[in-house]
């Protein structure tokens, strides 16, 4: 269309709870568009290791401006006030209280300005997380909710960690399960831009299915 109009950059917002596939997806499509990937799941764990660090707690003032002061550079690698935070973000400790953390209104609003200040300009992009469809970009061109069983949700996420073992599936398998499940809950019932399946968005199952066909599923929607 040439109206004149700057063209508005277009965004594809995935959203779902832990362990959905949402990163493995959202950046699957980012590449087949040559569009750029933003995980903002990722932003939250790091102001969560901040917090941690600083001893204070994820519903403070200080946790709020531990957010506001810090540098946050995502790429290849997660660089937090300069230092590569990349496998520190997915520790447990930081899976135990990242809900504490994304539930405080003041982080949230720091973190939705970086999310849309980062796509200022650039070109189309694919950005995950929880509220990206509901309050971050709600006039996304394209709007996903993305789940599956929890079951298969918690050993994807003990996957991504490097702690799965097929050998002692059902012991990690359940405490996995339950943390996520927990989490979820946390997420899901927090009064501040709680995990919803945004107004418009596709539903889309990843349950036992190939990343290759959940990725054309989403690009048949464009
Ligand atoms: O997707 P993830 O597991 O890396 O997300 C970590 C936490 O951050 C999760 O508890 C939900 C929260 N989060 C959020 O509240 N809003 C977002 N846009 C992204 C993540």
């Amino acid at each position: 269309m040439d109206d004149g109009q700057v063209t508005a950059v277009p965004v594809i917002a995935i959203d779902g709870p832990g362990g959905s596939g949402k990163s493995t997806v959202a950046r699957a499509v980012a590449a087949r568009l040559g569009y750029r990937h933003l995980d903002t799941g990722a932003m939250y764990r790091a102001v969560t290791v901040l917090v941690l660090r600083a001893g204070v707690a994820g519903d403070s003032a200080e946790a709020a401006q531990l957010a506001q002061s810090m540098t946050l550079e995502l790429g290849r690698s997660v660089l937090l006030n300069g230092e590569d935070v990349t496998a520190a973000i997915r520790a447990l400790e930081v899976d135990e209280a990242v809900s504490s953390v994304a539930a405080n209104p003041a982080v949230r609003a720091n973190l939705v300005a970086r999310q849309r200040a980062w796509l200022d300009g650039g070109r189309g992009a694919v950005v995950e997380g929880r509220d990206i469809g509901s309050v971050v970009f709600p006039d996304a061109a394209l709007k996903v909710y993305l789940t599956a069983d929890p079951r298969e949700r918690a050993r994807r996420r003990l996957q991504q960690v490097g702690e799965w073992d097929p050998g002692r599936e059902s012991v990690p398998v359940e405490e996995a399960s339950a943390l996520l499940s927990a989490r979820d809950d946390l997420d899901a019932t927090r009064s501040s831009s709680p995990l919803v399946v945004p107004d418009g968005a596709k539903v889309v199952d990843s349950t036992g299915r190939s990343v290759e066909d959940v990725v054309e599923e989403v690009l048949s929607y464009l």
